[in-house]
């Protein structure tokens, strides 16, 4: 792919990887993105991962004879996996990045930081390429401390880093955002899961980029964005902002019998039927939980439901609130359901585990269920019904 006369894609898609940082599932797969850049001389902008260096490296061959740098925006092992390979390969190239990514090098590699073969830059400087220049963002926490971003004013391209990724591999979704129809379904929960914590940080990358002239955004994951930059700047900016992108409730359960969950679809049901604009149903225990955190994010209003379990909160329920509290979860509407046959605490443990969150709204109508749905709490779920529907009246 071609991003411009002189840029050039050499990233490569993985189809193999299990859990995306350990953690995430990726049906579409995963791409490590790199790119050359040439001016008289010719820089490759990051590697990849560590399976792919080989992949990789003959990509690079056949774009550029001779990189003279490899710029590392970010140290995480997904794109400073094939360093070394590339070193090797290119004994002359240089690597330019941060002191912090230097340092994390040395650490990665046993000690190889490459004091003869770098360029530390920092914010503001530039790498002259010879008829074009690079020139250097930090992007701290964005979402490591030693990330760089960089630009390229030639052809008015920001390589972005990990900000503006996106799961799914380019030969599944599309190598541009003209082709991939759902970018922010993927990219919103990336976001959520992997930068949510570090809003503040990317506010500060968002005005850094406002004052360039961005034509083309050029992530290490997901398709290059070629057109319509305001609606992805948009979404990155309500989302750092911690503000609700949708109207809507998020009904997140468990369930260990399935009371709490007849509970959870009587309140669907009913929140459907008093018109609120969308109800999302989620059984933590059996969905993925980047999935469920998305949502919570992405809605205004979520109702937590679980059961009181081991005199707390059923375990996938605790995760699910630890995961949203550590990403600074804050702007929003919540409500309770809790179940117990003898001791119902649930409400109490869960209001407890959020109750350091800024700017939450909390329903006056909790449901407290003992061990199965009868009219009192029927018509709690009701009242709560009512309340829910009301803001959206
Ligand atoms: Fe794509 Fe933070 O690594």
């Amino acid at each position: 792919m071609k991003i411009s006369n002189d840029i050039l894609y050499v990233g490569v898609n993985d189809h193999d990887i299990d859990l995306f940082e350990g953690h995430y599932i990726v049906p579409e797969g995963m791409a490590y993105n790199s790119y050359v850049v040439k001016g008289e001389k010719t820089a490759v902008m990051d590697s990849v991962d560590a399976h792919f260096a080989d992949e990789w490296i003959g990509k690079v061959k056949e774009a550029a004879d001779a990189p003279d740098y490899l710029v590392i925006q970010h140290m995480e092992p997904d794109h400073s996996g094939s360093i070394m390979g590339f070193m090797e390969a290119f004994p002359y190239a240089k690597i330019v990045s941060s002191q912090k990514a230097f340092t994390m090098m040395a650490n990665f590699f046993e000690g190889e930081d490459f004091a003869d073969r770098r360029v530390v830059v920092k914010e503001g400087d530039t790498l002259d390429l010879g008829g074009r220049a690079l020139s250097f963002i930090t992007a701290p926490m964005v979402h490591w401390p030693e990330v760089i971003m960089t630009y390229d004013a030639t052809d008015k391209v920001l390589f972005s880093a990990d900000a503006f990724g996106r799961f799914g591999a380019l030969d599944e979704i599309g190598e541009t955002s003209e082709e991939d129809d759902d970018w922010a379904c993927e990219a919103r929960r990336y976001y959520f899961g992997i930068v949510g914590k570090y809003g503040p940080q990317v506010q500060a990358v968002l005005k850094k980029a406002a004052k360039l002239d961005i034509e083309t955004i050029c992530a290490l994951h997901g398709p290059v964005l070629v057109s319509d930059l305001g609606y992805y700047l948009g979404l990155y900016d309500t989302w750092s902002k911690y503000e609700s992108e949708s109207k809507g409730v998020v009904i997140a359960y468990t369930s260990v019998y399935g009371n709490t969950k007849k509970a959870v679809e009587l309140l669907a049901e009913k929140l459907e039927a008093k018109g609120v604009p969308e109800v999302e149903v989620t059984d933590l225990a059996r969905d993925d939980i980047a999935e469920a955190v998305e949502d919570a994010f992405r809605y205004d209003t979520v109702v937590f439901a679980t059961t009181t379990f081991n005199n707390g909160i059923f375990p996938f329920m605790r995760e699910f609130i630890d995961s949203l509290v550590e990403r600074n979860y804050q702007n929003k509407r919540l409500a309770f359901i809790e179940n117990g046959s003898w001791a119902p605490q649930a409400a109490k443990v869960m209001k407890g585990m959020l109750e350091g969150c800024k700017n939450m709204t909390y329903c006056e109508n909790d449901v407290k269920i003992v061990s199965a749905l009868n009219d009192d709490s029927r018509a709690q779920l009701e009242a709560l019904a009512e309340e829910l529907a009301a803001a959206y009246k």
